[in-house]
């Protein structure tokens, strides 16, 4: 067993029992923005096969079949495919996990991910995976935050952590740099691990609004997997501490209308079988 088995279970298990409410209701207006730049990337059209991978609920699956695409979206975690169903009740929708991505069917236009790599123990693995039901000329794309210093939404987390002096609990697994496919050399050597050609990243920089602190803190604390388990393994005076420098940490992007607005950066990659 490698640290990245133990980190792909602590996900699995993460992502099945953390509020995919939390998750819908804050971190995917985060994820959402970014939905029609991926599309645009894989060159979906009407038309095309697609095949959505970690599909959460649902999001870049229902945009994709919106554009005229015949689509299935795949995730691991049960109740995130259950919300996935119930808001895109025509589409189809499988259990699998990205490393093995036979049950999904094979010959994509299209194979896409949001946000997934960055989760992941093995991440080469599922890259390859997503290549090998991906027809020849076909196009993948991935997304990942950038560094935390322009992913400032994230970034501020974990200065709050740091200047809290909270420590990473020993029985979160050790598991790969949040933000390792921020760095662009990262990201296309992944894409190029798989033999994929012609990979391009690029960087996609905005502003997103938070109505007031508690809720990007609900979105953090109950919608993720590692801050998550970060957050519930301190004892409480910890984590009273880090969620005050928390909210001094978001002052900065304090909007002129009322709540935030936080500084979110994405790197997003293609590339062609
Ligand atoms: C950050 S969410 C992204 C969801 C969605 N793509 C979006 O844009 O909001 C990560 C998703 O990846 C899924 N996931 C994580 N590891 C996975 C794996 N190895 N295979 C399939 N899905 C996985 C999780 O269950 C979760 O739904």
């Amino acid at each position: 067993v490698t640290d990245g088995d133990d980190f792909d279970a602590f996900e699995r298990d993460g992502w099945a029992t953390n509020s995919a409410d939390a998750y819908d209701r804050v971190l995917g207006l985060v994820t959402r923005h970014v939905i029609d730049d991926l599309l645009d990337a894989a060159h979906v059209r009407a038309g095309c096969r697609v095949l959505d991978v970690a599909t959460g609920p649902g999001y870049v699956a229902g945009r994709a079949a919106e554009r005229g695409a015949t689509v299935v979206g795949v995730d691991r975690s049960p109740q995130m495919l259950e919300l996935a169903r119930r808001a895109y009740p025509a589409l189809r929708f499988v259990e699998a996990d990205a490393e093995s991505l036979d049950g999904a069917g094979d010959n994509f236009d299209v194979v896409v991910a949001n946000f997934l790599v960055l989760h992941l123990g093995h991440p080469e693995r599922a890259i390859a995976a997503m290549t090998r039901s991906t027809a020849p000329g076909g196009y993948v794309a991935v997304t990942a935050w950038s560094p935390p210093e322009r992913a400032r939404l994230f970034g501020v987390f974990g200065d709050a952590v740091r200047a809290a002096g909270a420590s990473v609990p020993a029985a979160i697994p050790a598991g790969p740099d949040f933000f390792r496919f921020g760095d662009d050399r990262e990201l296309s050597a992944l894409l190029a691990s798989a033999g994929l050609v012609d990979v391009a990243v690029r960087a996609i920089d905005y502003l997103h609004p938070i109505a007031d602190a508690a809720q990007l803190w609900w979105g953090m604390s109950e919608g993720t997997v590692r801050t998550r388990a970060l957050l519930q393994l301190q004892p409480e005076p910890m984590r009273r501490a880090i969620r005050a420098e928390f909210e001094r940490a978001l002052e900065p992007y304090r909007s002129a209308g009322g709540g935030f607005a936080v500084p979110v950066s994405v790197k997003l990659a293609s590339g062609r079988r």
